[in-house]
């Protein structure tokens, strides 16, 4: 039986999935109790006893949809009414709106707005005071390597709110080193998850080799090492952090032409 006394806990977003739930198995394996969100609570019910059975940690579920402005608040109260302290935060939520920014109605790119970038900002708002009273902390903001390359047509706020995310998580861990709080900007690059079935660009993205894409096991357990190494930004793979260097040092009308060549030949907006 493992001792749950002094045992850390991680509220992971998005744990219903992909990523998000390869992160959960990532903490549970390294001793966490976990806090689980999603919106589909069946689904987390499901993750939370067979994580709760492998590990023998402790699992807290929360049905809640970040598009809902009034979320975050509501999951930092169950939280707290749980009597759970919060040592680990990983905003991993999120998904891709796929066409046009002019032919995509505005509710479609308010929600984007708020569950990609408002909630992400909010909860660590709200979690990250306490642990820097604690003296400990751990937030994974899951970007992309999209927030790091020039974005092209279609898909408009997803590069814009991932670049986002990279900056704020590089200026919170900034403000969270004297008090061992380590903030990491995750970016993956393409990731085998139901990422791209949610959005419809399924057909698509599989006519890209697959040396592009990662495991999310993988791109999880390289999250969990580079938050605790205190790394601001983390580009997962040779491959991402290759593309990552060649857009930053070469040419950018040169990068610019190139993505948007390889763009229009993968993305039909
Ligand atoms: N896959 C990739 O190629 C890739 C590459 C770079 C970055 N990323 C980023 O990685 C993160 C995780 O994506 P993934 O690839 O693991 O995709 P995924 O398999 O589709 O998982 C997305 C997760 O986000 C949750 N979610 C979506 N909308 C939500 C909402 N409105 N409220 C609450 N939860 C919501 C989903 O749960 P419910 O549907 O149950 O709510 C699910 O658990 C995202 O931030 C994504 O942008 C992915």
């Amino acid at each position: 039986m493992t001792d749950t006394t002094a045992r850390r806990t991680a509220l992971i977003t998005g744990a219903s999935a992909g990523i998000g739930l390869a992160l959960a198995e990532v903490f549970a394996r390294h001793g966490f109790d976990l806090v689980l969100t999603a919106r589909r609570a069946d689904r987390l019910q499901a993750i939370s006893a067979d994580l709760a059975t492998r590990f023998g940690c402790r699992v807290h579920t929360i049905a809640a949809d970040l598009a809902d402005p009034a979320a975050p608040a509501r999951i930092y109260d169950d939280v707290a009414k749980a009597g759970i302290t919060v040592d680990a935060l990983v905003n991993n939520a999120g998904y891709g709106l796929p066409g046009l920014y002019v032919d995509t109605a505005w509710d479609q790119q308010r929600d984007f707005l708020q569950v990609m970038v408002t909630a992400v900002a909010e909860l660590a708002h709200r979690f990250m005071p306490g642990m820097v009273q604690r003296g400990y902390g751990r937030i994974i903001n899951v970007a992309s390597l999209a927030g790091l390359v020039p974005w092209s047509a279609g898909h408009t706020l997803y590069g814009a709110s991932k670049a986002l995310l990279i900056k704020f998580s590089e200026s919170l861990a900034l403000e969270g080193l004297p008090h061992n709080v380590h903030v990491t900007a995750l970016c993956p690059g393409f990731t085998y998850s139901e990422f791209h079935d949610v959005n419809g660009t399924r057909p698509l993205v599989s006519q890209l080799p697959r040396w592009m894409f990662m495991n999310a096991q993988i791109v999880a357990e390289q999250a969990y090492d580079a938050v605790m190494a205190g790394k601001s930004v983390y580009v997962n793979g040779r491959i991402n952090r290759a593309i990552a260097q060649l857009v930053r040092y070469a040419p950018q009308w040169l990068v610019r032409g190139q993505l948007r060549r390889v763009a229009r030949k993968f993305r039909k907006v």
